[in-house]
């Protein structure tokens, strides 16, 4: 059941034209005369840069091989899901939200004149996404806006802005490192735009 299910929801939380999406590895190619192995070294460190940014939002990356991390195994590829109970988890990307987050972004998140409530208002987990995933999680509700300058796509919840480094971008390739190292598993990730994160934040401004 090696699949990735991309489910985008309005503003509204209301169900609109599902995308679904098949995972792709992350393989590149290289021009010919660049096939050396210093290659596949700068795809790693590429890679490794990448999974480093996401940690913020995604955790820290292991592979772990656990009952729980492969409890899909047990189920022949041709069960229903509407069959299947799938835990998941809400603002799934909040896990590391504290004051000190908080803080740490005060930099970022001035720019627009934000203002926050209490860190304790923003989280609403305490496990990182990537244990969560190892604990057996296969559906992941995903808030994402705007950064403060109009460029990346950012995890937030309301004003509280979860991380600047960890693009949506990032942490999906965490996702499909996560996947080509359990190939038995499959995901759903549901992708729901955030209101109320910059003053000047839409729906329609992407
Ligand atoms: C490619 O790697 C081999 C063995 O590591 C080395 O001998 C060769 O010089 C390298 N070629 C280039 C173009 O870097
Ligand atoms: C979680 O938050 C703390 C405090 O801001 C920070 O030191 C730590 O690096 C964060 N964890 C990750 C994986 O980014
Ligand atoms: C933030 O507040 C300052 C001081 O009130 C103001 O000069 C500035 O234009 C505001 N910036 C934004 C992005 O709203
Ligand atoms: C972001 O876009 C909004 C709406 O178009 C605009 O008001 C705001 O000034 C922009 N912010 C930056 C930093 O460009």
């Amino acid at each position: 059941m090696a699949a990735v299910t991309l489910i985008t929801l309005t503003a509204l939380a209301t169900l609109a034209e599902p995308v679904v999406a098949f995972g792709t590895p992350y393989h590149h190619t290289y021009p010919t005369g660049y096939s050396n192995c210093s290659s596949s070294d700068l795809a790693q460190l590429a890679l490794g840069k990448v999974l480093s940014d996401a940690a913020p939002v995604f955790g820290i990356y292991a592979d772990v091989e656990s009952s729980t991390s492969t409890w899909m195994r047990e189920y022949a590829d041709d069960t229903l899901i509407v069959h299947m109970n799938l835990p998941g988890t809400h603002d799934a990307d909040t896990w590391n939200y504290s004051l000190t987050t908080q803080q740490s972004l005060d930099h970022v998140t001035g720019l627009a004149n934000i203002t926050e409530f209490d860190p304790a208002a923003y989280r609403c987990q305490d496990l990182s996404m990537v244990r969560m995933l190892d604990d057996g999680i296969r559906v992941f509700d995903l808030r994402y806006a705007f950064d403060v300058t109009n460029t990346t796509l950012v995890f937030w919840h309301g004003p509280g802005l979860v991380s600047e480094t960890a693009t949506v971008d990032d942490v999906l390739y965490g996702f499909y490192r996560w996947l080509d190292d359990h190939p038995s598993e499959a995901l759903f990730l549901s992708f729901q735009y955030e209101g109320s994160t910059t003053p000047y934040g839409s729906n329609d401004a992407g």
